[in-house]
């Protein structure tokens, strides 16, 4: 019997007017406002999502790993338990552990679409094509969108899992976490679920490890925003003038990313017609990636709407998996 082909196709509601003027209003508000600040989805051209794979196989870097083992284990009760023929999932970067998830519910008889959906086309467009290779028969449609904003553009066809990994969740403000849990929560239907995967809160020293290993890949990760902004929008910062800091904050329970200046300086963002001065020593934050408590991150999904269904932990309890009903 011939084997059935996968299809292919990509949707992309960033085009380039679209992403620029969004860049250039989030640069504008993070480096006109005190202190500066800058939005964490601009790390991801071809270059920062390269650097986030590097980081994911750092020793220190321990989230991605731990999430692989829970799904090793798990995906197939996962399967069962969601019974989902379209999988979607946001921000999907590479979409590497998404593998194990695609296995179990081809293994469950269900599977029939793949939807992977990231602000970084490059890196969408070939995974979305590695993984359609892999499931023969495979329907993928890849969506270019801004998981904060464009929701409601995704397809709604077919019992769905919608899966969110990673720890992404927590690179959102706190505020914008509930707004999306809320608008994702509208978006699903009696039968799909949502699989959520967050960082635990853990001992300081392996979370600041984490955020500052000694490769200096992840300074490098978080140099590139400059870069992406230098490139877009005609700016001349200096990256090897920002010092990559990570810090905890354990009264919000988030590592902060920051960069922080190593001389006065004046920024010219030639695309804005906008000059910004640095002080010696100011620090800018660039990213929050929080870590969850289980009782809190449960509150929060029932505060959207969600009723959660399954839990599950890595057995040093690190990461967890929650599998959320609509
Ligand atoms: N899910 C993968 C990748 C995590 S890295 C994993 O678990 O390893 C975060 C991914 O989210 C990147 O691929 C980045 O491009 C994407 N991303 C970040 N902000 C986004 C947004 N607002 N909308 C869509 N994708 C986003
Ligand atoms: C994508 N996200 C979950 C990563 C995190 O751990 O917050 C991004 C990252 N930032 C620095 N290292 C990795």
């Amino acid at each position: 019997m011939p084997v059935s082909q996968s299809t292919v196709h990509v949707i992309n509601h960033l085009d380039r007017d679209y992403l620029r003027q969004a860049l250039e209003a989030d640069v504008r508000t993070g480096l006109t406002a005190s202190p500066k600040w800058l939005p964490p989805k601009w790390f991801y051209d071809a270059a920062g999502s390269e650097l986030f794979s590097r980081i994911t196989r750092l020793p220190e870097y321990y989230p991605t790993r731990r999430e692989l083992a829970i799904l090793q284990a798990r995906a197939a009760d996962l399967a069962v338990a969601c019974g989902a023929d379209t999988l979607v999932e946001l921000g999907s970067g590479t979409s590497e552990k998404t593998v194990l998830l695609l296995e179990a519910l081809a293994a469950a008889g269900t599977l029939r679409a793949y939807t992977p959906v990231d602000v970084d086309a490059v890196t969408l467009e070939s995974a979305a094509r590695r993984v359609a290779g892999s499931f023969p028969g495979l329907d993928v449609r890849a969506v270019c969108a801004d998981f904060e904003r464009h929701l409601a553009l995704l397809p709604r066809t077919g019992r769905r899992m919608v899966a969110f990994l990673g720890g992404t969740i927590g690179n959102l403000e706190p505020d914008a976490r509930g707004v999306f849990l809320k608008e994702l929560r509208a978006t699903l239907r009696p039968g799909d679920t949502f699989l959520l995967g967050a960082d635990l809160v853990k001992d300081t020293g392996r979370l600041v490890a984490a955020y500052d290993d000694a490769a200096g890949v992840t300074a490098a990760f978080n140099r590139n925003v400059l870069r992406v902004i230098n490139r877009d929008l005609a700016a001349d910062f200096d990256p090897e003038a920002f010092a990559h800091v990570a810090v905890y904050d354990a009264r919000h329970d988030w590592i902060e990313m920051r960069l922080r200046a190593s001389r006065d300086m004046r920024v010219r963002v030639g695309g804005l017609g906008l000059i910004v001065d640095f002080a010696e020593g100011e620090e800018m934050r660039t990213e929050i990636s929080a870590k969850f408590r289980p009782d809190g991150l449960r509150e929060e999904l029932v505060a959207a709407g969600f009723e959660v269904r399954r839990r599950y932990t890595d057995p040093a309890g690190d990461f967890t998996l929650v599998l959320a009903g609509a």
